[in-house]
């Protein structure tokens, strides 16, 4: 389980603080599904039925992938994507010799992106992961009529047996099209919504053949979700959601994920639709942005320490670092930097982050501080399962139903009538 510090925030609390009743009632409405949105909570037991029903076929079309092709397009839009990009990014940010290139395309209408990855592809061997829950997203849909059209160029007759879908088990365009074409498909399942469904085949596929072992993250995803079920106030999902509603009640309106590694990037992004899609609705909601340290205290660290002070700091903190690397000695020192010759890069990068998050709080800045042991499978199921939970709580806490995103479809309707999409 991850860990959860609240020292950092415990002087901007309101009241009696983080209210852990409200958690726990929060969390039981979410367990017997009886709160909002119940016909969608179907992500509390997916590692588990994923391993029951559709990993071992996961590994299979991996596998094959990765036996035949230096590239892989994944197609897809919010939690069609995220998940994956945001674990692929953190756990192989670099491809190892065999891996395929992962590449993510149709979460967008960029023209010039979809040239740039068209040209990055080039002649390599590539396979495609069509992903949309709806089977009916302009964006993804786009991007597949046109890979459609790359592949059929560059592998005629074979080109049905590049395509992987995943999508609806029984409704929508893109199952139609997969029957009629017998691409092998995975599903969506009905009761997860795209932003909870990175631990379906949405982000299994692409992460496994990235590389990324999924059965460790299954694994390890059934055991988190199980310590998570712990009803009591020592529960990080529950001391996470609780003090974020706290500071919002108190005027904090702004949460800012930090981390001080680069990789994270992405799941910073994941974790932004999760909550953003989550929460932010009936007027209400704590808007998500990210940050990357150290490199963005030079950019955003002036507002953070200086503007308005409306903001919340969340940041997650790996216990050890993949590598170790120590400072070499200088006898000349002409640079100066003797005084940290010996020490771990981690090391120094560790005491940062206590100078940063000692300086923030003297801004003014409320601060949490999530751990995780290590940047492995093991810490991604950790903090997927820890997010999902706590945005479920949260939102449960605030009022609003997490599970819906009403509000997504004003630009859609918007889009579809002026483009002459019929009916719209
Ligand atoms: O969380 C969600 O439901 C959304 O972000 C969807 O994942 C996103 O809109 C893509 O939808 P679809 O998978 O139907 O193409």
């Amino acid at each position: 389980m991850v860990k959860v510090d609240l020292s950092g925030a415990s002087s901007f609390f309101t009241g009696a603080g983080p209210d852990f009743a409200a958690a726990e009632r929060a969390h039981r409405v979410l367990s017997e599904g009886t709160g909002l949105g119940n016909d969608f909570i179907g992500w509390l037991g997916l590692p588990q039925r994923m391993k029951d029903t559709e990993l071992p076929a996961i590994l299979e079309a991996a596998k094959l992938i990765r036996s035949r092709s230096q590239a892989l397009v994944v197609i897809g839009i919010g939690g069609s994507y995220l998940g994956a990009r945001g674990a692929i990014e953190l756990l192989k940010p670099i491809p190892g010799k065999d891996d395929p290139k992962v590449f993510f395309v149709g979460n967008g209408l960029s023209a010039d992106a979809l040239c740039d990855t068209i040209e990055l592809i080039g002649d390599k061997d590539f396979d495609v992961n069509v992903i949309s829950k709806s089977g009916t997203t302009l964006e993804p849909a786009a991007a597949f009529r046109i890979f459609r059209e790359l592949l059929a160029k560059k592998y005629g007759d074979k080109a049905d047996e590049h395509i992987f879908a995943t999508t609806d088990a029984k409704r929508g365009v893109l199952k139609s099209l997969a029957d009629a074409h017998g691409w092998p498909s995975f599903v969506v399942p009905d009761d997860v919504g795209g932003r909870f469904s990175v631990l379906s085949a949405v982000g299994l596929l692409p992460m496994a053949v990235a590389g990324i072992d999924v059965e460790r993250v299954i694994n390890a995803a059934i055991e988190e979700f199980k310590a998570l079920d712990l009803r009591s106030p020592e529960n990080p999902a529950w001391q996470y959601a609780a003090a974020r509603q706290n500071l919002y009640s108190k005027g904090y309106g702004i949460e800012i994920l930090g981390c001080y590694e680069p990789s994270f990037r992405f799941m910073a992004e994941w974790w932004k639709q999760l909550y953003g899609e989550s929460e932010g609705k009936d007027g209400k909601g704590i808007f998500p942005a990210s940050v990357e340290f150290t490199a963005d205290l030079h950019s955003m660290g002036q507002f953070i320490q200086q503007g308005p002070r409306t903001l919340m700091e969340s940041i997650v903190r790996f216990e050890k670092s993949r590598c170790a690397y120590p400072f070499p000695f200088e006898e000349a020192n002409a640079d100066g930097l003797n005084y940290i010759a010996g020490r771990d890069m981690a090391e120094v990068s560790n005491i940062a982050a206590d100078a940063v998050k000692a300086a923030h709080i003297s801004g003014g800045v409320p601060n949490l501080v999530i751990t995780v042991p290590k940047r492995d499978e093991e810490g991604f199921a950790a903090l997927v399962c820890f997010f999902e939970l706590a945005c479920a709580i949260s939102g449960y806490m605030s009022g609003v139903n997490p599970f819906d995103q009403p509000g997504v479809e004003a630009y859609k309707k918007n889009m579809f009538r002026m483009l002459g999409k019929p009916g719209a």
